[in-house]
C-alpha cells in the first residue's frame, strides 16, 4: 500500500471517540495488564522531570505521569484525541497538549526533555526514522526514550490465531514478516487503521543509526496477579503482542 502518515492519522481522528470510550484512567485492558507495569518499571521516578508523551492519544499516560509529579508535554496528530485529552485533564495537573506530527516536531526546542515516552505509536508512522531523529533532537544528553510497539516478529500483516472449527485457539500464525510498509487492520467497529510493519532488524538499526544506546528491551508478559484477575491473559504466555525499548541519548 502506498499510503502515508497523514491518512493514518486521519483514521485515528475518526476513531478517537470510540478509542476514548475504551480508555479509563489506566488506559485499556491490555495497557493496564501488560504495558503499564513494564513502562512504569522502566520509567522510574519522574518527579519534576520534563517529559514528552509522544502520541499521547486521549492522555491517560500523560495524566498518570503528571500525577507522579512530571511536567508533561503531550503531542498528538489527531485534534479529536487532543480534545478528549484536554477535557479529561483536571486543572491541577501540569500538562501542555500540542497538535503535531512526531515526524516534524519543529515547534519543540532541542535538548529540552529528560524523558520521552511513546506508547503504541511508532508503528503508526510512515517515517519512523524521522520520528526517532526528532525524539533524539528534543532529548537532553543522557535523556531516555521509552517506547512500546506491536511486536514486529508476531504482529505482521496476516498474523492471527489459527482455530479449530469450535473456535479453540490452536496456534498463532505469522506471515509476511519481511514486508516493510503499510497494511490495514480492523480495530474499531467500523474503522480500519493503517499500521506500518517493519522488521526487528530495521527498528534496531534505525535506533543505533540515530545515535541511541539500547539499554533494555522487554516483551511484556502477564504477572501472576494479572492472571488471577484476568485469566484470559494466559494466552499472552504463548506469544508476545508487544515490545518495549528503553534507549538513551
Ligand atoms: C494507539 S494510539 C496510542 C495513544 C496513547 N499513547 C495511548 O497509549 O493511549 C496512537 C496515537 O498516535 C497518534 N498518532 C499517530 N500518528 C501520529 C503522528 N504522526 N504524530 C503524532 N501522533 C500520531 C494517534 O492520533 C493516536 O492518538
Amino acid at each position: 500500500m502506498n499510503i502515508g502518515t497523514t491518512e493514518a492519522a486521519a483514521r485515528w481522528d475518526r476513531f478517537a471517540d470510540e478509542y476514548a470510550r475504551n480508555h479509563g484512567e489506566m488506559g485499556d485492558l491490555h495497557k493496564e495488564a501488560l504495558l503499564n507495569p513494564v513502562l512504569f518499571s522502566l520509567i522510574g521516578d519522574v518527579s519534576r522531570k520534563k517529559l514528552l508523551d509522544a502520541g499521547c492519544g486521549e492522555g491517560y499516560l500523560s495524566r498518570l505521569l503528571a500525577r507522579q509529579g512530571a511536567l508533561v508535554t503531550g503531542v498528538d496528530y489527531s485534534p479529536r484525541m487532543l480534545e478528549h485529552a484536554k477535557s479529561r485533564t483536571p486543572n491541577e495537573l501540569v500538562i501542555g497538549y500540542h497538535h503535531g506530527n512526531l515526524e516534524e516536531l519543529d515547534f519543540l526546542e532541542n535538548d529540552q526533555f529528560q524523558l520521552v515516552v511513546s506508547n503504541m505509536v511508532i508503528q503508526d508512522l510512515a517515517n519512523y526514522e524521522k520520528a526517532f531523529q526528532e525524539v533524539y533532537r528534543v532529548l537532553e544528553k543522557d535523556g531516555y526514550f521509552i517506547f512500546s510497539i506491536l511486536h514486529p516478529c508476531f504482529v505482521t500483516p496476516n498474523s492471527g490465531w489459527v482455530k479449530t472449527e469450535e473456535g479453540a485457539k490452536l496456534y498463532w500464525k505469522t506471515d509476511r514478516y519481511f514486508y516493510e510498509g503499510a497494511y490495514e487492520q480492523r480495530i474499531g467497529e467500523e474503522e480500519k487503521m493503517i499500521l506500518f510493519h517493519r522488521t526487528l532488524t530495521s527498528y534496531i538499526n534505525a535506533l543505533v543509526q540515530t545515535g541511541f544506546l539500547i539499554e533494555e528491551v522487554v516483551e511484556p508478559k502477564p504477572s501472576e496477579e494479572v492472571l488471577m484477575k484476568y485469566p484470559s491473559f494466559g494466552e499472552d504466555l504463548r506469544c508476545a503482542d508487544f515490545l518495549v525499548f528503553k534507549v538513551k541519548k
